[in-house]
């Protein structure tokens, strides 16, 4: 049996849509969760005041905030002092809590963000929102793996010169509710969960009101290839209500550009189709018992995943998540890592023992220095994996279910899709997520079926291929890595730095 640990960052091997509330809570700030000592810090201070106007004049205050009848909302702002995240002294960053729909003090619904501010003009540079996978994984921790300023090591938070936020700003959000430091009432499903963010960015806005304008792009991996398509969605459909004016009171516009996803795991059936022909075929990840044994369940797994597409009831979506992603995983691979087929390590799949920066995340965000600076009450326990979400998402049936189908509509309003995929993946491995892109039917089909995977040469990777249509960097574009693995962003910062960059400028990969 794979331990559920495993499955937890390993979402590939592993909704009801409510309508969100128009009106957001009126909820005080708290002030046993303020931030103590924050008077060195002065934009922490306007921020605390923002609040507080609009705790007492919520419609009347600022011009921006005016046509909002959000009404007032919790927020605990920090700007830690962490030198990582003001490397050169320019950029800093911000960190804490926002209330989400029916957050109350005696039973809250609170969203832990940390926003790290570009470092060249963040008042028109794009944001980019970093969620993590599982379900169940903290949000933080591709920030802290490559993304942000700030990374982790065994000392504790180090600066990371591969930062995406040169040029862009980083807005990291531990998504659902239950994971990192977001806390309070959970949801058991990724629409419900996107339905939440749409509400946390709305404020997000509110307090960050010159970032509205600029380009937004969702950036996820894994488990991310669910959450993704499914907040893309959530936003692009209230987009589309604001603009024929039956948007809910108060929200706005937010200025979805596009999307970008590494290893991810959106489409089941080209999942689990594909998944053994990269663990035994084109890599030995089992021997040739496990293999055979594995092959004969394939069949029901694909049956049972179409039925669950096709009559899609929680039963049968949870019963293709037992079949496919339990028992297809539970082949021993003698110590190979999935998650990179290059590596070995004796405890696999001891997540902690075989990936020690999971512990470094997890004791370092545990560390009540740390908590203070990020203005984490002291009473909120850092959850790297949240067996409790996990839980929640699996019973409700949310692994098993063709969020891929969300791309296309997405693709024809213009937002923009990239899947950047480390080869050396076994978990979400590369011929699965090709399949699925080439099935797509998408206005790009045809384009992406007839063009050639062309090598970039971009001086880092040797051998990395992009295949991509449409002008500049592209509107569907899939690049291909040979040397990384699940992890992409870990094992390649400085490649995926780049990657990020020409995509978000929208610069042609091949020139
Ligand atoms: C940040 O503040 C903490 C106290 O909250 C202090 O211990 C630490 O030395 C400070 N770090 C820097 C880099 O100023
Ligand atoms: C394959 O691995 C399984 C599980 O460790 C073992 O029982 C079996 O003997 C192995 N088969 C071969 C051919 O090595
Ligand atoms: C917490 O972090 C601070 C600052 O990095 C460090 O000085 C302290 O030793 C850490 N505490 C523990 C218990 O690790
Ligand atoms: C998911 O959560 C909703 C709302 O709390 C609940 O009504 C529903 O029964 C849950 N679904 C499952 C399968 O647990
Ligand atoms: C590609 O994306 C751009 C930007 O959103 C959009 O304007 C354009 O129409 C898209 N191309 C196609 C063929 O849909
Ligand atoms: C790149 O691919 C070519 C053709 O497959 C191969 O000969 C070459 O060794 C590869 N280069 C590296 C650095 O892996
Ligand atoms: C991307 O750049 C190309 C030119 O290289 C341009 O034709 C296209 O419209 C741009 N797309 C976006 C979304 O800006």
């Amino acid at each position: 049996m794979e331990p559920v640990k495993s499955s937890l960052i390993s979402p590939c091997t592993g909704a009801k849509y409510t309508t969100p509330g128009a009106i957001l809570p009126t909820v005080q700030e708290d002030p046993a969760t303020r931030r103590k000592g924050s008077s060195k810090h002065v934009f922490a201070v306007l921020l605390l005041s923002l609040i507080g106007s609009l705790v007492l004049f919520s419609t009347i205050s600022k011009p921006e905030s005016s046509s909002y009848s959000l009404g007032s909302f919790f927020a605990s702002v920090a700007t830690p002092n962490f030198t990582c995240s003001a490397h050169n002294g320019g950029s800093t960053s911000h960190s804490g809590h926002i209330g989400l729909k029916g957050d109350t003090p005696k039973n809250p619904k609170r969203s832990f963000f940390w926003y790290f501010e570009a470092e060249q003009t963040p008042e028109n540079a794009p944001v980019i929102l970093t969620i993590g996978g599982g379900p169940g994984t903290s949000g933080l921790m591709s920030p802290v793996s490559g993304q942000s300023p700030c990374g982790i090591s065994e000392k504790g938070i180090i600066f990371n010169g591969n930062r995406w936020t040169e040029h862009f700003n980083l807005l990291a959000l531990d998504h659902p509710i239950g994971v990192g430091y977001s806390y309070g009432t959970t949801v058991n499903n990724s629409r419900d969960a996107a339905v939440d963010v749409y509400d946390f960015l709305q404020k997000f806005f509110v307090l960050y009101p010159n970032l509205r304008k600029n380009k937004f792009i969702i950036s996820g991996g894994s488990y991310g290839g669910v959450y993704g398509p499914n907040i893309a969605t959530v936003i692009n459909l209230k987009n589309k209500a604001i603009a024929e004016g039956k948007g809910e009171p108060g929200a706005k516009h937010i200025n979805l550009e596009s999307i970008m996803l590494s290893n991810p795991y959106s489409d089941p059936i080209s999942h689990f189709r594909w998944t053994l022909h990269y663990r035994c075929v084109l890599h030995q990840v089992h021997n040739s018992t496990t293999c055979q044994e594995l092959y004969t369940i394939l069949p029901e797994c694909l049956e049972s995943t179409q039925l669950a597409f096709e009559i899609p009831t929680v039963e049968n979506r949870v019963a293709a998540a037992n079949l496919c992603k339990v028992r297809l995983n539970a082949g021993s691979t003698h110590g190979t890592v999935m998650e990179d087929t290059r590596k070995k390590c004796a405890t696999y799949p001891d997540m902690g023992d075989c990936f020690p920066y999971f512990t470094w995340i997890s004791d370092t965000f545990n560390n009540a220095t740390i908590k203070r600076e990020l203005g984490v009450p002291d009473e909120i326990k850092y959850v790297t994996l949240s067996d409790e979400v996990f839980e929640a998402f699996h019973s409700a049936g949310d692994q098993v279910q063709p969020h891929h189908l969300m791309f296309p509509p997405l693709l024809r309003d213009g937002i923009r899709l990239l899947h950047y995929i480390g080869a050396e993946d076994g978990n979400c491995a590369w011929p699965g997520t090709f399949s699925s892109l080439k099935l797509l039917r998408t206005p790009f089909q045809q384009d992406f079926l007839n063009t050639e995977d062309l090598i970039w040469e971009n001086g880092i990777v040797p051998n990395t291929t992009v295949r991509s249509v449409g002008k500049g960097a592209g509107n569907f574009t899939y690049i291909l890595i040979p040397e990384a693995g699940h992890f992409v962003v870990r094992d390649q910062p400085a490649l995926v730095k780049s990657i990020v960059e020409h995509w978000v400028q929208n610069e042609s990969f091949i020139s």
